[in-house]
């Protein structure tokens, strides 16, 4: 780096165009180079130039998995640890060193327009799928980029809304799996983001990307801008943001001022230079891929949406055995499948299952309606769907968002389905009530109007590559769906925490969202809801008991559970049994239970199966604003475990007596009633030794009520001086 002349360290400091980074004459060793995103690999066949980065049309192939909603549905940390192997060696076939994946945002409402690219509304479950899939990856010796760090829950003017949050909420949910995946995982790279973050850009927010980023978690790697965030290049460069994408940069003779006037010193630049050098050096020893079978890549992206297949409703109509049923297919997304959402992670398919195509190899009896072409119907359409519904022993109704509704760059104007596509069922339901839905779509819908009048609901995401074959199983019982939400349905949006605000045009407030978060709100406020958290069916029935819960012996956990389940039917299943933590401490803010551990059980036919569910400490963590830390306090926590967020079939009273005790830093001139909720020592002590304090007392401060004994009780100044010096060293040394 010394050697290097100032105007190449400029250079440097962006990318060059849109997929390349420390590409320099003067530097031994080959360009970095990076490219999208969470669902497979973007790889353009040629240089791209800037304008037209989205034009898809030479596009290399590669697996397109299903989209990261569908990922997250599976709950499985092995499968999707598989995925990201996968994709880190894709990646080394067409020498990508660092894949711009995962997108780990939450799902803050189901109008998000990029929640078909985020993993789930829950932190937990967010950090332990984004964990796997950065581990797989990087098994390959590439590099995972977490984004977009941070409070990028919307993409309305996503390049200019300031996120309001407090400390707590941003730690304890929209920071957390950013701060899980760099402890547990060590991802090459981070990607700021776009929006600002309590008035300042996330790309040039000392905060972020230096105290908490660098400072606090210790994060090594390199922090590269979204593709045009950058909004000051000397801010950020400043303040911990290390690459502007995309190049050439549009700030290059305002960084060269700097340097000159001096705002910007050179031992800065270096400074933001050195995790990339590391970075350089480190991919100079990633080996190309001279071939890649992917053939056997597409089979895992099958097995995964097979297991990302979510039953939401079945009244027996599902499995279909007898494949002479007369099937009518109705729905264009069974020709033209909806297979991801739009924007940077599209990927073109080496590979593209039919689900039409699927249907036809089993099944001898099938009619087909388009019914309808994307948001449009015609009524000759509609007749049409309805003959083929008149034929048929069932309809399978292909339906779900378009392309103009799911997309990056926009968020969802609502959340139901396309007009024409509920006039297309509503015709049809009219002459055939055996209808099952085949849902394709990356967040969750309003079902009202479709559930009613359906036999079997499949909730299918977007299955990227492998949307055919693995509805077709699920559809026949070959597969038995074992998928379950990894975000809440509710009723209608207008019941979304955030209905009234989002989505906002400048200031959007992300406060309070601890317990106004999807199931953390519905279930805390006992809200009815279509489809709860964690939910999914299953054609097997399971039973839960003899849930059991046994202290831990190692000092890391703190309990242990252990649940029977019994499968009574003939077919195999696969079964999350799923851990819920809450609390019973007084004014502790938290939500009525919050996902802590999960487990998915294969679960032979006719058999028992006993899965151990290790709980631990971190499971009882609160973020300490004033210790800027998580921290378990002192108080009974509850331990719900059960099916999903609604259907629990067990809890437990845990005692924590923890070094730590809960309470705010309190001072003199706190209310004496905080005395007594957290110093009772101490309340006690002066009630006893002076008279008992009377309720209009309660809230006078503490220095007031202390004095008021002096004046009246005569107290002797020595002994007040000492106890009001023993009480307030208590206070400090608490609030360390
Ligand atoms: C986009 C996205 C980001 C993507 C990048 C490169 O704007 O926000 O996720 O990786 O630009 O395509």
């Amino acid at each position: 780096m010394g050697k290097l002349p100032i105007d190449e360290k400029i250079k440097l400091t962006s990318g060059q165009g849109n997929w390349h980074l420390f590409e320099s004459a003067l530097l031994e060793g080959r360009s970095i180079n990076v490219a999208d995103g969470p669902h497979g690999v973007r790889v353009y066949g040629k240089a791209v130039d800037a304008g037209n980065f989205l034009n898809q049309s030479n596009l290399m192939p590669a697996t397109l998995f299903p989209s990261a909603s569908a990922m997250a549905s599976t709950w499985n940390k092995e499968l999707i640890e598989n995925v990201g192997k996968i994709i880190g060696r894709e990646c080394r076939y067409y020498q990508i060193d660092v894949l711009l994946g995962p997108g780990i945002n939450l799902k803050r409402s189901p109008l998000g327009g990029r929640n078909f690219e985020y993993y789930s509304e829950d932190p937990y479950l967010t950090s332990t799928i984004a964990e796997a899939f950065v581990k797989g990856v990087q098994s390959e010796h590439v590099g995972a980029c977490i984004k977009h760090f941070g409070l990028n829950e919307q993409e309305t003017m996503r390049r200019f809304v300031d996120v309001k949050v407090d400390e707590r909420t941003m730690h304890e949910m929209y920071l957390y799996p950013f701060y899980k995946v760099i402890k547990n995982a060590q991802p090459w790279m981070v990607m700021s983001s776009y929006n600002r973050l309590n008035g300042v850009y996330a790309s040039e927010s000392s905060y972020l990307l230096k105290d908490i980023l660098r400072k606090r978690w210790g994060y090594q790697g390199v922090v590269v801008s979204d593709w045009g965030a950058v909004q000051d290049k000397v801010k950020s460069l400043k303040n911990g943001m290390n690459i502007d994408m995309p190049g050439p940069s549009a700030f290059e003779s305002k960084v060269k001022d700097a340097l000159q006037q001096g705002t910007l010193t050179e031992r800065e630049l270096d400074e933001s230079l050195k995790p990339v050098f590391d970075l350089h050096k480190r991919i100079q020893t990633t080996q190309k891929l001279k071939d890649i079978n992917f053939e056997k890549h597409h089979q895992r992206a099958k097995s995964v949406a097979e297991e990302a297949i979510v039953l939401l409703e079945n009244d027996g109509v599902l499995p279909i055995k007898n494949h002479q049923t007369k099937l009518g297919i109705v729905g264009d997304f069974a020709k033209h499948p909806r297979i991801n959402g739009g924007g940077s992670a599209t990927v073109r398919p080496y590979k593209q299952e039919i689900p039409y195509d699927a249907f036809k190899e089993v099944f001898d009896n099938i009619d087909y309606a388009q019914a309808y072409q994307e948001e449009e119907t015609t009524d000759a359409l509609i007749a049409e769907a309805v003959d083929v519904a008149k034929a048929s022993d069932i309809v399978l109704f292909f339906t779900g968002t378009t392309k103009a509704t799911e997309t990056e760059g926009q968020d969802r104007p609502h959340m139901m389905l396309p007009v024409s596509h509920l006039n297309v069922f509503n015709a049809m339901r009219k002459i055939n009530k055996n209808i099952v839905v085949i849902l394709s779509n990356g967040s969750a819908l309003d079902l009202r109007s479709v559930r009613p009048h359906s036999r079997a609901i499949l909730e299918t995401w977007f299955l990227g590559g492998a949307a055919g074959k693995a509805i077709v199983d699920v559809v026949i019982g070959a597969v038995n769906p074992s998928g379950r939400l990894q975000e809440t349905f509710p009723y209608m949006v207008e019941h979304t925490p955030h209905y009234p605000t989002f989505p906002s045009l400048e200031t959007v407030d992300y406060s309070q969202d601890l317990i106004m978060n999807g199931y953390r709100f519905y279930d805390t406020h006992r809200y009815e809801v279509l489809y709860p958290f964690g939910y999914g069916l299953s054609y097997a029935t399971i039973d839960y008991s003899d849930i059991r819960f046994v202290n831990a012996s190692d000092n890391q956990s703190i309990i242990s559970v252990e649940v029977t389940l019994e499968n009574h039917s003939d077919i195999d299943a696969y079964e999350t049994v799923q851990l819920y933590v809450g609390k019973n401490i007084e004014y502790l803010i938290k939500p009525e239970k919050e996902l802590k551990a999960f487990e998915k059980v294969f679960v032979r036919a006719k058999s028992k199966a006993i899965v151990t569910i290790k709980v631990e400490r971190e499971a009882f963590e609160t973020y300490d604003t004033r210790r800027q830390q998580f921290v378990v306090y002192n108080g009974c926590y509850t331990i719900h475990v059960g099916r999903h967020s609604r259907a629990i079939y067990a809890t437990h009273s845990v005692d924590i007596t923890d070094k730590v005790t809960f309470h705010p830093a309190i001072t003199f001139d706190y209310p004496i009633k905080f005395l007594k909720l957290y110093y009772p020592h101490w309340y006690e002590y002066i009630e006893t030794h002076y008279r008992p304090l009377r309720w209009h007392e309660q809230e006078a401060p503490i220095w007031r009520i202390l004095n008021s004994y002096q004046r009246h009780k005569g107290i002797d100044d020595v002994i007040l001086k000492q106890l009001m010096k023993d009480i307030k060293a208590d206070l400090d040394a608490s609030n360390k």
